[in-house]
């Protein structure tokens, strides 16, 4: 009897765990679960991606394992933070070349998170010092940046007329198309975080009267005809979203997340996206985790296709995510940037590196960047 006990707790160890558990995202097969949440590093020197993106990027890349790269601005009035990538020009479309093909050799499946930051900028980020756009004409009040040392100004943002809304989305369609010719397996469109396309997608940003503002219809218009665009130009099957309908970032709060969140996922359903991820509720503020009523299972349940998760996991929450079917991906964000290899950490149960706060943003090509250790180093 005893023998019989102990070699199925064998076989139960033997087995992976879910988040190692392989899974088919719409024509891309993935070996595992744990996703490269995006991260915003602050190291593409004047807009432009750097050769040390090839290195932290195919450290963190494992055969068969899908990254998200960085936030990427889609046009020239998208930046919002020094020296943040682009995909506008033909350089920037050059230069993520070599770090896609990077990560290609060794396996690994690649979207590039496409953005537009809005209202959340300054003169000293856009042409000619001209005042950045969004929905809205309410400007931010300034902020400590992430980095709690820095104060980040924002100047009074230009409402977009009405006329204008379909450049921008001409501009989002373009970066795909752009990210696509860069090699990028597919586009994330950065529909999250008090960013250009929440700024319409929330009520307590978007005061406007004409079609992209008012009802929830009117304020979802514009991130679904981005969707609508990107997806004819590229193919849906190449297009994933991020989404925070609860989170409060950059003065982006919205008086009902859940009917946001619930219209957003079933408008998508009919596009058969690569996936949707969405941002917990827990992450109500940057980078820290609170206790929270709220969960994602609502548009988990009324999402028919790929759902991705991020926001405060580990590894038992991870797992217990997948195997409780609440999510089928999970995005690590902080713990994947400290530990480049955290696929083969997570399989052995290993410690991880704490992450740096303090390098997450400086501009050095290897501090807080490559220089995390792999396990061989520190065991
Ligand atoms: C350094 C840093 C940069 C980030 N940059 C981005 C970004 O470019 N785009 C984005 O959607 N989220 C960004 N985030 C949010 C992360 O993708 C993720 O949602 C967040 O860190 C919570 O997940 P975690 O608890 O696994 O870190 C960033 C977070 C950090 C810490």
């Amino acid at each position: 009897m005893g023998d019989i006990a102990d070699e199925k707790q064998k076989q139960e160890e033997q087995q992976p765990i879910p988040l190692l558990t392989p899974y088919q995202m719409g024509k891309f097969q993935l070996s595992h679960r744990i996703v490269l949440a995006p991260l915003t590093r602050q190291r593409s020197y004047g807009n432009v991606p750097q050769p040390h993106a090839i290195l932290y990027y195919s450290q963190r890349t494992t055969k068969g394992g899908l990254l998200i790269a960085e936030a990427t601005g889609v046009n020239n009035t998208a930046q919002g933070y020094p020296e943040t990538p682009g995909i506008w020009t033909k350089e920037q479309i050059e230069a993520w070349k070599p770090i896609v093909d990077a990560v290609h050799a060794k396996g690994g499946i690649f979207f590039c998170q496409i953005w537009h930051v809005g209202r959340v900028s300054n003169y000293s980020f856009q042409p000619n010092e001209q005042a950045p756009i969004s929905s809205t004409d309410k400007g931010l009040v300034p902020k400590v940046r992430a980095n709690g040392i820095d104060v980040a100004e924002f100047a009074p943002p230009r409402r977009l007329k009405t006329e204008e809304i379909p450049e921008i989305v001409n501009d989002f369609k373009q970066a795909a198309i752009n990210a696509i010719e860069a090699g990028f397996d597919g586009v994330e469109i950065h529909g999250a975080h008090g960013y250009l396309i929440e700024q319409f997608l929330k009520d307590q940003v978007n005061d406007r009267t004409d079609k992209y503002g008012g009802s929830l219809e009117n304020r979802c218009r514009f991130a679904l005809e981005i969707v609508d665009a990107v997806s004819n130009a590229i193919g849906a099957d190449r297009v994933g979203i991020r989404l925070s309908p609860f989170a409060n970032y950059c003065e982006a709060g919205d008086s009902n997340p859940l009917a946001l969140g619930l219209y957003m996922v079933e408008a998508l359903n009919k596009y058969g996206l690569a996936y949707c991820h969405m941002v917990e509720p827990r992450m109500i503020t940057v980078g820290e985790k609170v206790e929270c009523a709220d969960s994602l299972l609502p548009f988990r349940k009324a999402y028919k296709g790929t759902f991705m998760v991020a926001g405060g996991y580990d590894r038992e929450d991870g797992n217990r995510a997948v195997a409780e079917n609440r999510a089928d991906l999970v995005a690590y964000g902080r713990i994947f940037l400290a530990n480049p290899d955290l696929p083969k950490r997570f399989e052995l149960n290993a410690p991880l590196n704490k992450y740096n706060r303090e390098t997450f943003y400086i501009l050095d090509p290897v501090i807080g960047y490559t220089d995390y250790p792999f396990l061989e180093a520190t065991s």
